[in-house]
């Protein structure tokens, strides 16, 4: 199922590969503030609505994949820790990870932190979470491959939440956001990284190539999920999408 290095990344929009580029590590300690920068602060509102959703979803197994600095789940959190749930917080870079793990110290009996790569967990069992959350990250992965490994994981019945890069639905509207930030990402990236061209590079590729919410809610469909249903943020700049991998049936259990 696995993609090879030399394989091209065929959904992945932002083209990139962790295996290549240590981008999220060298600009990880200045990453919250790339986000204020870059969203103009209004990521924060998006994050508080899909930390809204995922604390009100019914699980006891969380997790949370590209965590980052665990800004989402640190907004998920009071709204939890109390409750004998537990949480996954994962990514892909142990930079990210340290800074999740001082910044979600709070709460060590609810949160653990584990390097995984979302398009591949073989650590994690099969049906083994009740919910697996993705932010702003399916854009810089292989899709497919990780909307795959999140059925897997996924116990049947779980609930599957990605928020994500969208599109804005006015067509002249989205050309002129995406124009702005063509412009700003460049100069304000440069400025915050010195000069790491890289790390607003993926991005802005995978903002301009991610499919839009109707596009991401067939492929989510396509991979064997239902109740597929999203959320439009800021006019579709972003959109969170929930969906749930179908509860086990008596043939299935029983074949
Ligand atoms: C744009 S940040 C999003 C972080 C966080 N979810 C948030 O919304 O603040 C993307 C994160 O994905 C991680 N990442 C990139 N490729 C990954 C992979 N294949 N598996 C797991 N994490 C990955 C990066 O290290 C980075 O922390």
């Amino acid at each position: 199922m696995g993609r090879t290095k030399t394989e091209p990344a065929g959904h992945n929009a932002a083209d990139f590969a962790w295996q290549q580029d240590d981008v999220f590590g060298r600009v990880a300690d200045r990453y919250d503030l790339l986000c204020d920068l870059f969203s103009l602060g209004i990521h924060r509102l998006w994050k508080r609505r899909v930390a809204r959703v995922i604390a009100r979803e019914r699980w006891t197994t969380l997790l949370d994949g590209a965590t980052g600095t665990g800004d989402i789940i640190l907004r998920v959190l009071p709204d939890v820790a109390e409750q004998g749930r537990s949480i996954v917080a994962s990514d892909i870079s142990l930079k990210m990870l340290a800074i999740a793990e001082r910044r979600l110290a709070r709460y060590p009996e609810v949160v653990q932190l584990r390097q995984l790569d979302a398009e591949r967990m073989p650590s994690i069992a099969s049906g083994s979470v009740d919910a697996y959350a993705i932010s702003l990250a399916l854009k810089i992965c292989d899709r497919t491959l990780a909307m795959q490994e999140a059925w897997r994981v996924l116990r049947p019945g779980g609930r599957f939440i990605v928020l994500e890069a969208s599109r804005i639905r006015w067509a002249p509207l989205h050309r002129v956001y995406l124009a702005y930030m063509s412009v700003c990402m460049p100069v304000l990236g440069w400025l915050a990284t010195r000069g790491d061209a890289s790390a607003y590079r993926y991005l802005l590729n995978g903002i301009r190539d991610f499919p839009d919410a109707e596009g991401l809610a067939q492929e989510l469909t396509r991979c064997g999920f239902e109740d597929v249903s999203f959320e439009r943020l800021s006019l579709g700049i972003v959109a969170i999408h929930t969906a749930r991998k179908p509860p086990a049936t008596a043939a299935s259990q029983s074949g």
